[in-house]
């Protein structure tokens, strides 16, 4: 490859400050390093946590930045010590890592890696480790993947090598949204056959978890959102009942309680609304209702009576939808190629680098389930 070893310069999407457009400028990306990948990204999503960095959240400070952590790419180069990647490779950036040797990778019972998020140093880490520069500042790498860019260098434990066959602009996808929905509900809820499900929330990472209900067996889905636009999507993926809380004046966990006659065995919180969890929770059926919360928030606490949980229903959380990330991307890539679960439903809008104030826009406003940006021709 002409270019490995030398610094590339390229296009990507600067995220210069809070609360501001993203700027397209030239950047400089730095030959990986020891164990590290440096990745040409394809195709990216647009997802809510970028947006959630750039307009909200408590990390006011992480700028300048390349945000963008649901992308797929073909590899570029590899750094000393790294065996398991090629140039030419397929892969997805993955923003958790699995690295397969510490205590938690080696637990099947997370899918958190002690060298991600969970070393308290990560943000510190992420940033110094940076290998995106423009006009001489350090950039920060938003999830330490940076998909809003031609080219990033990931660390090869955050990389996942799929299927040659896999179209990268359907399966970039699968970097975060639909690996998180779906995984809320076959792997943390562990939905079981025959059983009554309720998704509050019904944008990719909702339509997602309605897909997984769906696949593990659940005999009625029901699909809560405000936006009733969402309904016919979420019929797609299986949804079997619809309600608007809008169209209700008691409590929405009333309601559901009254039409599944009891309460649901399976609720997912697909928004990042405390109030809403807790509706969630309390929408479960007494004895043995569990509740994943799946939305992600770090600006509130949440509140419920113990009694919610002392008669029987479960509180949990899901990050990733418990998927060991190198194992479970190249396989949700192969249920992909085997028609298993759908990626083309999710998409509503196609367009390229340039436009991602657009996509950005458009997520905003609550139009679209997923904008998937061409990035490098
Ligand atoms: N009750 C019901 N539905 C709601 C409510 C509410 N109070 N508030 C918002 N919604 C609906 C919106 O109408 C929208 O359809 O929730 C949906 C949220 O979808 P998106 O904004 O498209 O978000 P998505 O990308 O699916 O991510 C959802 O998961 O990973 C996290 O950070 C992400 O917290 C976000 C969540
Ligand atoms: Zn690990």
């Amino acid at each position: 490859m002409a270019a490995a070893g030398k610094v590339i310069r390229c296009k990507a999407a600067v995220a210069w400050e809070h609360n501001k457009p993203l700027v397209v400028e030239e950047v400089e990306v730095a030959p990986p390093q020891a164990g590290e990948v440096r990745i040409k990204i394809v195709a990216t999503g647009v997802c809510h946590t970028d947006l959630y960095r750039l307009y909200e959240g408590t990390n006011k400070d992480g700028f300048p930045a390349v945000l963008g952590h649901e992308g797929a790419g073909i590899v570029e180069s590899v750094g000393s010590g790294v065996t398991e990647f090629q140039p030419g490779d397929k892969v997805i950036p993955l923003f958790m890592s699995q690295c397969r040797e510490c205590h938690f990778c080696k637990s099947p019972k997370t899918n958190l890696c002690e060298k991600g998020i969970l070393d308290p140093g990560h943000d510190k880490k992420v940033f110094e480790n940076s290998r995106i520069t423009c006009k001489g500042k350090k950039v920060v790498q938003f999830m330490g993947t940076s998909t809003f860019s031609e080219y990033t260098v990931l660390k090869e434990i955050c990389v996942a090598k799929i299927d040659p066959a896999a179209p990268l602009d359907k399966v970039c996808l699968l970097g975060c949204g639909i690996c998180t929905g779906y995984g809320a509900a076959v792997n943390t809820a562990k939905v079981e056959p025959g059983s009554t499900c309720a998704v509050f929330g019904l944008g990719a990472v909702g339509l997602a978890a309605v897909m997984g209900c769906k696949a593990a067996g659940a005999k009625r889905i029901v699909a809560v959102d405000i936006n009733p636009d969402k309904f016919e999507k979420a019929k797609v993926f299986g949804a079997t009942d619809f309600v608007n809380p809008k169209d209700h004046s008691k409590p929405i966990s009333e309601v559901l309680i009254e039409l599944t006659n009891g309460g649901v065995d399976f609720s997912f919180e697909c928004i990042g609304n405390v109030g809403v969890m807790r509706s969630a929770l309390e929408s479960c059926v007494k004895g043995w209702g569990v509740s994943v919360i799946v939305g992600w928030t770090d600006m509130h606490d949440f509140s419920a009576r113990p009694i919610q949980l002392l008669i029987g229903r479960t509180w949990k959380g899901t990050l990733f939808g418990g998927f060991k990330s190198k194992d479970g991307v190249p396989q949700m890539v192969k249920a992909y190629l085997d028609k298993k679960v759908k990626l083309d439903e999710f998409i509503t809008h196609n367009m390229n680098l340039d436009q991602v104030n657009d996509a950005v826009e458009l997520m905003k406003r609550g139009q679209c389930i997923r904008v998937v940006l061409s990035v490098s021709p």
